[in-house]
């Protein structure tokens, strides 16, 4: 007789391998869904943790078909795979969530903006950037205040500048010249960043968590305090419904992130408008992986699998996320002294590690501790992601 049960699901198929992939894999175990990973290499950071490993290239059609063949669903933890090679996959009878249709939205921030418009979501002002002369004259009618951005490919703020108008024609030229298509939009006035996340299910079932602050620096994530401290109930649930309405309206299936802008309108007021789309766990929603009944990456995995949704219920007031990202030089204190030096100081602490090596400023890990009050909450979550990028206490701790 073997060892595996006849009733385990058929596996989940997952593309790409870095840690929104690995970290799918502890929810996996819980749930007794089997993932099966196509990895560019044996030792990435989800091909550590995942038995069943294919290695490829995730644009290669037959690679990807090797990875597919006899799964329940067909999943990703990025948003490169080309759609073509999704229609194929589409056109073999396998379920693909997110599909092309709505994934192209998570590609293409062009495509993105497009359809938000046309859906009466808040956007920023934005054109498409073929010229020099489309350039300058987005920018004369948004009084300089230019956010030029790469349209496919970026992330961490790699394709995104802030020109100034002086520098914009030089970089437009260069950009177009390297094949970057571009697009502009309005730099927009913001008071800070939010996230509002949900999950869908092909069936239709929509499930939105709390909306939650992001804290960004120089285009990356480093920190994440859920709920978002202060903001009006009126004004989260808008967001949490437009995230429902862009899921609904794009089919989107497992779950997205929707990032916000809030800023505020002419009497003062918090008003919030979308900054972009994920269609994956995010890095704003770690959050939930210690301060939610239901974490993320679980909750992709049901919505992918078309299973009823968990519940979205925090465990505690608060739960504030930092990333930590590897400091010019690692320190000399073992990563495991480290982590006991914030144990012991911050007992909530929890750490999730990605399995890569130290480089400056790469996502290494990241950390959440939960509290009863956000500023607080948010402090130790910094200190304690600080304490282990540099072995050093930012705030003298102990003192005496
Ligand atoms: N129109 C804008 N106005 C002001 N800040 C912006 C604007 N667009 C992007 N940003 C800033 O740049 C960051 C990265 O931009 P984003 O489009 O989310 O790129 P990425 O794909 O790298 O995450 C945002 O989180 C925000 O801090
Ligand atoms: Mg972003």
């Amino acid at each position: 007789m073997s060892a595996v049960s006849t009733h385990n699901p058929s596996p989940i198929a997952v593309i790409g391998d870095g840690q929104l992939a690995r970290m799918m894999q502890t929810a996996a175990v819980e749930l007794g869904q089997p993932l099966r990973l196509l990895a560019g290499s044996p030792d990435s950071s989800a091909a550590q943790v995942i038995a069943d490993i294919t290695q490829g290239d995730y644009t290669n059609l037959d690679d990807l078909r090797r990875v597919c063949a006899g799964s329940r669903a067909v999943t990703f933890d990025h948003e490169h795979v080309p759609t073509e090679h999704l229609q194929a996959l589409l056109a073999d009878g396998h379920s693909v969530q997110p599909g092309p249709a709505a994934l192209q939205h998570a590609q293409d921030k062009l495509v993105m903006r497009k359809r938000l418009r046309e859906i009466g979501a808040p956007v920023p002002i934005f054109l498409p950037i073929e010229s020099v002369d489309d350039a300058r004259g987005f920018a004369e009618a948004v009084g300089g205040a230019v956010c030029l951005k790469a349209r496919r490919g970026g992330y961490d703020g790699k394709g995104v500048w802030f020109p100034t108008p002086e520098e914009l024609p030089d970089l437009v030229e260069r950009l177009l010249a390297d094949g970057v298509p571009l697009m502009a939009e309005k730099k927009v006035d913001l008071v800070r960043e939010l996230s509002a996340m949900c999950a869908r299910t092909p069936s239709g079932e929509v499930v939105a968590w709390p909306v939650i602050e992001s804290v960004q620096r120089d285009g990356i994530c480093v920190a994440a305090i859920a709920p978002a401290p202060d903001l009006p109930a009126d004004v989260a649930a808008r967001a949490q419904e437009l995230a429902t309405r862009i899921a609904t309206e794009l089919d989107v299936t497992g779950v997205l992130a929707v990032e916000l802008f809030e800023t505020r309108d002419g009497a003062g007021q918090p008003e919030i408008s979308v900054n972009e789309l994920a269609m994956r766990p995010h890095n704003t929603g770690h959050w939930t992986q210690d301060g939610c009944t239901t974490s993320q990456f679980e909750q992709h995995l049901r919505a992918v699998a078309d299973m009823p949704l968990g519940s979205i219920e925090p465990t505690a007031p608060f739960t504030a996320m930092a990333n930590t990202l590897g400091a010019d030089e690692d320190p000399e204190m073992s990563l495991s002294d480290r982590c006991a030096e914030v144990w012991r100081r911050f007992p909530t602490a929890k750490f999730h590690w990605y399995g890569k090596g130290h480089r400056p400023g790469r996502k290494l890990g990241h950390v959440n501790i939960t509290g009863t009050d956000a500023a607080a909450t948010r402090r130790a979550a910094e200190l304690a992601a600080g304490f282990i990028v540099s072995a050093v206490w930012a705030d003298g701790y102990p003192k005496d």
